[in-house]
């Protein structure tokens, strides 16, 4: 698919934050565990949502998606194997692993997808399982595990993985005795499953520090629970306030406390940023100012916000640098937004960004976070730009043309 924009110079409005993709991509296959009926409120409408649940209807459980409620209900015991095409497209599909460990005891599944951030192995993930007293059998094309009865551990994470956080959490939930993951990750997605799990019965403690302690536990009863809304999302549409002259926007629905890090940053730019209970507003009344910044694991400025900031650097009056320390190769937007004139060079993970004025190209988006820089940097020039493959940005973000065309962008899928 390839969407065409038309850039504009001044913008003011309000948009509201959907509910966080790496949640709801987390807590969705979590709700396996339940052995009732799970409602999710403020799960995004969002191409990943739609994968995992037809993963669910695959399983047998009965699913409703509506007005971004979704029911999931196990309609019967579930099958000792699991195996779908639909997890080679979709990295959020390895929290099945964990959950289907913790209902199941075996489980097969075919390789995990995801953007393509250069080699994004599960080793941290498979080492939790086997703790968890799991078997794990890695074929050409698929991982098997099993497990007779899963035990509480010990874990110390050789990083604080999002993923292998989850997944153990998941895992440790129904194992028998007690877990303690050490090194966890602790970013907001990391609290809201932890929330998620104990709204059921799971003992959880610990929650959004380095060290989590899980007492497994039989059964988990039925939850009404509603999950985080999406700073990813949050930061996109900031920053395309801060980028336009004249301009103001207000992202409504948002927790400010899981933004921090970015809007430092923002601040330090000169973008003027005001925060309510809710919602948080982008403004800038003087020119930017050049930044330099590493990514880390929250508390830190997050990866995914990386490809999003760049744009903004472009406008300041001085050279800013990226330092990517999570990802080995989420630098795509790069030769992308150097079509548009841009001069950004990369050379050894740190990214220099040169002040640049863009003109209007033929880009091509090739990850998730590729695809919302490189609308941010359409929407901020002057004249028509295309953007082919633009299927990867309906993977995160909820319905973004209906919320751009709202604040008067003329977007259009030719
Ligand atoms: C999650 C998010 C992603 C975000 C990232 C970091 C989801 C679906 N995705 O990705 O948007 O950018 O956290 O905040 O929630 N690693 C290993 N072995 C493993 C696991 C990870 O070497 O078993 C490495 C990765 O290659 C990477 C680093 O650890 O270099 C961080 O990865 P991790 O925090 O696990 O990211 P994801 O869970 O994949």
């Amino acid at each position: 698919m390839k969407l065409a924009i038309r850039g504009k110079k001044k913008v003011s409005g309000t948009i509201q934050i959907s509910g966080s993709k790496n949640s709801a991509v987390a807590i969705i296959p979590a709700a396996v565990l339940c052995d009732e009926t799970v409602t999710l409120k403020n799960i995004p409408q969002i191409s990943d949502v739609t994968a995992l649940i037809s993963i669910l209807n695959e399983q047998g459980f009965t699913t409703f998606f509506e007005n971004n409620t979704l029911i999931i209900k196990k309609e019967r015991k579930i099958k000792t194997t699991f195996l779908s095409d639909k997890s080679e497209n979709l990295r959020g599909s390895y929290y099945f692993m964990g959950s289907f460990l913790g209902q199941a005891k075996k489980i097969k599944i075919k390789q995990i997808g995801g953007c393509n951030l250069g080699s994004r192995p599960i080793d941290y993930h498979l080492e939790c399982f086997k703790k968890l007293n799991a078997k794990v059998k890695i074929t050409k094309n698929e991982t098997i595990l099993k497990t007779r009865k899963l035990k509480g551990s010990n874990i110390t994470l050789p990083f604080p993985s999002v993923g292998a956080t989850i997944n153990a959490i998941i895992c440790a939930t129904k194992a028998f005795g007690k877990t303690k993951i050490t090194n966890a990750a602790t970013e907001p997605e990391v609290v809201d499953v932890c929330d998620f799990l104990n709204s059921m019965g799971a003992h959880i403690i610990g929650i959004g520090t380095n060290e989590i302690q899980i007492t497994g536990v039989k059964y988990l009863h039925s939850t009404v629970y509603t999950i985080i809304s999406d700073r990813i999302e949050a930061g996109t549409y900031l920053t395309l306030g801060a980028l336009l002259d004249n301009s103001k926007i207000t992202v409504e629905g948002i927790n400010p406390l899981h933004l921090v890090p970015f809007i430092r940053v923002l601040e330090e730019m000169n973008v003027n940023i005001k925060i309510n209970k809710n919602s948080i507003t982008a403004f800038r009344t003087e020119d930017i100012k050049p930044c330099h910044i590493t990514t880390s694991p929250h508390p830190g400025f997050p990866t995914d916000l990386g490809p999003i900031i760049a744009v903004l650097m472009l406008k300041a009056c001085n050279t800013s640098t990226i330092k990517e320390t999570i990802f080995e190769n989420r630098f795509s937007h790069i030769a992308e937004l150097n079509k548009m004139n841009a001069n950004i060079s990369y050379e050894d993970s740190t990214i220099k960004v040169y002040p640049s004025n863009l003109k209007p190209a033929n880009l091509y988006a090739h990850d998730l976070r590729c695809a919302a820089a490189l609308l941010l940097a359409s929407l901020s020039t002057k004249g028509l730009t295309t953007i082919d493959n633009i299927d990867v940005l309906f993977r995160g973000y909820e319905k973004p043309l209906e919320k751009l065309s709202k604040l008067g962008f003329y977007l259009y899928i030719i």
